[in-house]
């Protein structure tokens, strides 16, 4: 007799358990409503890939059940770790350079005058971005930096946070890294680490690492001068971007400055930053004035 494929044959891993589109739409809801992130129809595979794999592991038998684990865990580490398993925590020392640049060019000599420069790595994964953005803040700032600086990382995944405080990174990660930087920030391992270098303690010790969702309230965090939300916003749908986007300027100094992944323009969104090169934006207002003040 010839069967009719149900629900649960839409989506089928090679040799994992079906997802049905009822069970998708569960997971996609539960990812929107706890972090934003936009699962449109094209993901089934994605979800069905990268949970798939965790069912596997954890010897769940179906998609139905698994949801009822997540929302049933009141730790809430299920819900962390499935957002996890359906984002990627791609990320490298000094990605995307220009901003990099720009920072060491143009905002630090604004800065110069102030008692403490305060810079945001908000979804800053494995660390990567928030050591980067030490590096370069040291060069530019000199012996003044080791006083002033202070930068918050932040990030919705608890095992790539714990990543980032370990501070341990593979050497082939180091490629493109200036050999002087090399000596100055990080140290190399020997033994069982050999092969991999750390940050150095000293660059550690001015980066604070702390959990926190973009979908939640982070009004209690700042002001600051600059803001690195890079790579995170490709996961939301335009209300949530525009939410987003809005509620980080107001955790900016006027002034201050927000960079957003190169993929990620803020081109049509309604929110009050003034564009100022790709991926770079600018709140309006008196960014020197403190300095201009002091110095008169
Ligand atoms: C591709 S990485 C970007 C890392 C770094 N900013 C960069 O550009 O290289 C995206 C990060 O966003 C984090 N993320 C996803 N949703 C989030 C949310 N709702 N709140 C905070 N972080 C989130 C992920 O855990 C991941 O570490």
């Amino acid at each position: 007799m010839t069967k009719f494929p149900t629900e649960r044959a839409e989506a089928a891993g090679a040799d994992g358990p079906a997802l049905s589109a009822g069970e998708f739409r569960e997971i996609s809801r539960m990812a929107y409503e706890y972090a934003g992130l936009d699962l449109g129809e094209n993901k089934t595979q994605l979800v069905l890939a990268r949970l798939g794999k965790k069912l596997r592991e954890m010897q769940i038998p179906t998609f139905s059940e698994y949801c009822r684990r997540v929302r049933e865990d009141r730790t809430g580490e299920s819900m962390v770790a499935m957002i996890d398993a359906l984002t990627t925590n791609h990320t490298s020392f000094l990605r995307e350079g220009a901003h990099f640049d720009f920072l060491s060019r143009v905002v630090l000599p604004e800065l110069a005058g102030r008692t403490q420069v305060a810079i945001w790595s908000a979804a800053c994964s494995t660390g990567e971005e928030p050591y980067s953005i030490v590096f370069t803040a040291l060069e530019a700032m000199g012996l003044d930096g080791m006083r002033k600086l202070r930068v918050l990382a932040t990030d919705i995944s608890t095992k790539a946070l714990g990543k980032a405080a370990q501070a341990v990174y593979p050497m082939e990660r180091m490629k493109g890294m200036r050999q002087d930087w090399m000596s100055r920030y990080l140290m190399r391992g020997t033994g069982r680490w050999e092969g991999h270098c750390q940050v150095k303690k000293k660059v550690r010790d001015l980066v604070e690492f702390r959990r926190q969702n973009l979908m939640e309230s982070f009004s209690h965090l700042g002001p600051f001068q600059v803001i690195f939300c890079r790579n995170v916003m490709i996961y939301f749908d335009r209300e949530t971007q525009q939410d987003l986007v809005r509620r980080l300027a107001g955790r900016l100094e006027p002034g201050g400055y927000l960079f957003t992944g190169h993929a990620e323009s803020l081109n049509g969104l309604d929110q009050p930053l003034q564009y100022v090169q790709p991926a770079t934006y600018r709140k309006a207002g008196e960014g020197g004035a403190e300095r201009r003040r002091k110095t008169v």
